[in-house]
């Protein structure tokens, strides 16, 4: 079982600065390391270099910030996500902003066609070219996925693989006026924290697993912005919403996940390391650290997993 850890440090697809420092705290913190005692072989080559372009080189399309950038960047994203897919190897890749899903998604379905994403968040990130308010790319990478909206020709490597009935939101309560006409007008399945709190977690893993993968047998693509996580579990990020799902439905997410046996990517994205104070940081970067471990098998009694292996 190999692992190949893809660390973004991009921030182009929202405003503030210090999200692209995300992925090099979780290395730091020892994600890497973490990962292999769970009996992976861990291959990390590095954070990857992005080339740059200039603002001045870059004007908005439209309503859309650093089009251009987060385009080339997330092209290339789809690339290496892909090519390690197609080598057997789970990538994992650490943003950076959500905007980088719309090429880990496509890297993943570049080899997986009949994947489905579960895509865990506090928003929608399903505005279009003509729905966003703010032009934050990173507010749109599903509606990429999906196809809707104008077509951008800066955008136009990416193909719309990702089907409505293989992708279902969990965690959702920041939903603009436009994506929430989105999702129903394409009948796009969302657990919001309403239906958490009504359900309880482990039956609304269950029905959004049913709903996408009703057989188990599909791959998974596993989207999870930290921002999905209460703020006083997840401080530091950029978009912070309150009323978020608790330390432990969000790890039950992942474990709940692990045990399908059908996760083939994982992206833990929006980690950012220069807002909140030190402690909030650490404890941000930590819960990062703590899910990419849940979706790859750590458990709370012992893995049978990893017991096997040494023995
Ligand atoms: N809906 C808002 C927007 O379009 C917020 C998006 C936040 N996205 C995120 N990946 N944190 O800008
Ligand atoms: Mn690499
Ligand atoms: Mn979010
Ligand atoms: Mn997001």
């Amino acid at each position: 079982k190999t692992l190949a850890i893809v660390g973004c440090p991009f921030s182009g697809g929202q405003a503030k600065l210090g999200v692209d420092r995300g992925p090099i705290h979780l290395v730091q913190a020892g994600l890497p390391e973490q990962l292999s005692e769970l009996g992976w072989k861990v291959l990390f080559d590095g954070h990857h270099q992005f080339e740059e372009i200039d603002a001045a080189s870059d004007p908005p399309i439209g309503k859309l910030k650093n089009p251009r950038l987060v385009s080339r960047v997330c092209e290339a994203i789809a690339k290496v996500v892909g090519e390690h897919a197609k080598k057997g190897q789970l990538p994992l890749t650490l943003g950076g902003d959500h905007s980088l899903a719309m090429g880990t998604i496509s890297g993943t379905f570049e080899q997986y066609p009949d994947a489905c994403v579960v895509w865990v968040d506090a928003h929608g990130d399903i505005n279009t070219a003509e729905t966003t308010d703010s032009g934050n790319i990173h507010g749109m990478p599903v509606s990429f996925l999906l196809g809707l909206g104008s077509k951008i020709p800066e955008f136009s490597w990416v193909k719309p693989l990702l089907k409505p009935e293989r992708l279902v939101y969990i965690g959702l309560r920041d939903v603009d006026a436009g994506e929430k006409k989105i999702l129903k007008e394409n009948g796009i399945r969302a657990f919001s924290m309403h239906e958490v709190d009504k359900y309880g977690i482990g039956r609304v893993v269950e029905m959004a697993l049913d709903h996408v993968n009703p057989k188990r047998d599909r791959p998974i693509h596993l989207s999870f912005d930290v921002d999905a996580l209460d703020p006083s579990v997840a401080p530091s990020t950029g978009t912070p919403v309150r009323g978020g799902l608790t330390f432990r439905e969000g790890h039950y997410i992942c474990e709940a996940i692990y045990e399908t046996g059908c996760l083939v990517a994982l992206d833990i994205m929006e980690v950012n390391p220069s807002l909140a104070d030190e402690a909030e940081v650490k404890q941000t970067v930590a819960v990062g650290c703590s899910l990419a471990r849940s979706a790859l098998g750590e458990t709370l009694l012992g893995s049978p997993f990893a017991q096997t292996r040494a023995s």
